[in-house]
């Protein structure tokens, strides 16, 4: 990322008009106008019933989350424990380091084909368009797929915050999926036994204000290859995170201390398509940032992964083959964000 293509900078100009490789294409533009503001009825699930010891509590609780998965792969968790004081820390920290001089972020720069460092991930060609947002990626665990050079001195303990965060994150992965497997009526512990030890990536996505909203995409429209992902918006952001469903892009409205989880490709694999993976996108606001916090939690590379026999029957045959986790990966950091076309991979 160069001055002239680092988002924070373009917008410290104030720029009236959007360079042309911001400008989305017509068919891709956004149309804000002609979105309805929606009411909020993406699925939420409150974990202290989830994982507490009123069993009519929980047993609702794991409908609700059935037809999350299967409806809209997306849910918001509240009451998921994890203290305040984790969530504010981690946000604050991530705020700090986009604040930093782009010369003191350009220490970490995200190399091509990778998604570690500061930069824009997924850019493949000079001439294709460029997202509204800067992004900082690190890879936590396993600790063999850390990048030591890339985890900031600056701002200071931005190590241990994330550190501290990525374990509650990570025990809350753990504890949806374990319920996620009840939910298809299979065994507790069946995707921590496959996952072996698991992949763990945080992303940090900051989103200036831009003065045409209607011509730029935050973050271009893709399906995650994570098992889940669990997203924490910053607070005071704009609304940005969008979901298509049935067809229409709806907006995911924050609710205060909830964290968002998206079902991601693998977990539509294994299930042969029962839980589905939603394509999302970000979108940017006229006056206000927004920064977002995103973890994904996917098996170990070494993982070979395919349809579950349990859920592959004559009604429904099998629809993905088997492959290689780390292959697939691979192909996801190495390919453009386009909808759920890195899903291909797995046909
Ligand atoms: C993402 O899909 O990784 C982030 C979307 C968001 O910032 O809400
Ligand atoms: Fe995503």
């Amino acid at each position: 990322v160069g001055h002239i293509d680092d988002v924070q900078e373009l917008r410290k100009t104030e720029p009236t008009k959007i360079p042309q490789r911001f400008v989305q294409d017509m068919s891709e533009r956004p149309k804000l106008a002609a979105m309805v503001p929606s009411p909020n009825d993406i699925p939420i699930i409150d974990l202290s019933k989830l994982v507490g010891s009123d069993r009519d509590e929980q047993g609702r609780q794991i409908m609700q989350l059935k037809t999350a998965c299967e409806e809209w792969g997306f849910f918001q968790v509240v009451n998921h424990g994890i203290d305040s004081s984790v969530v504010e820390n981690i946000e604050e920290v991530a705020k700090d380091f986009f604040m930093l001089p782009l010369e003191e972020k350009q220490k970490y720069p995200m190399a091509p084909g990778t998604v570690q460092g500061y930069g824009q991930a997924f850019v493949f060609s000079e001439n294709q368009k460029l997202d509204w947002c800067n992004m900082f990626a690190l890879g936590v665990e396993p600790p063999c797929i850390r990048n030591p050079e890339l985890w900031p001195s600056k701002p200071a303990h931005f190590g241990e915050t994330l550190e501290v965060y990525s374990r509650e994150i990570r025990q809350l992965c753990k504890n949806l999926l374990r319920y996620i497997a009840v939910s298809l009526g299979l065994k507790g512990d069946v995707f921590e036994e496959m996952f072996g030890e698991a992949v763990q990536a945080v992303r940090m996505n900051y989103y200036p204000s831009c003065s045409r909203p209607d011509l730029v995409l935050g973050l271009s429209p893709h399906s995650d290859g994570s098992a889940i992902t669990v997203l924490q918006q910053g607070k005071g952001s704009s609304v940005g995170l969008q979901i298509l469903k049935e067809g229409k892009w709806v907006s995911v409205q924050p609710i205060p201390n909830a964290l968002v989880i998206n079902i991601g490709d693998t977990i539509e694999v294994l299930t042969n398509g029962r839980y589905k993976s939603v394509e999302h996108r970000a979108v940017t606001h006229k006056e206000k940032d927004r920064l977002s916090i995103v973890t994904f939690y996917a098996p170990n590379y070494e993982v070979e992964l395919g349809p579950m026999a349990e859920l592959v029957d004559k009604k429904n045959p099998c629809r993905y083959r088997r492959y290689n986790h780390g292959d697939y990966s691979k192909h996801y950091v190495t390919n453009k964000l386009q909808g759920k076309r890195t899903l291909e991979f797995a046909k």
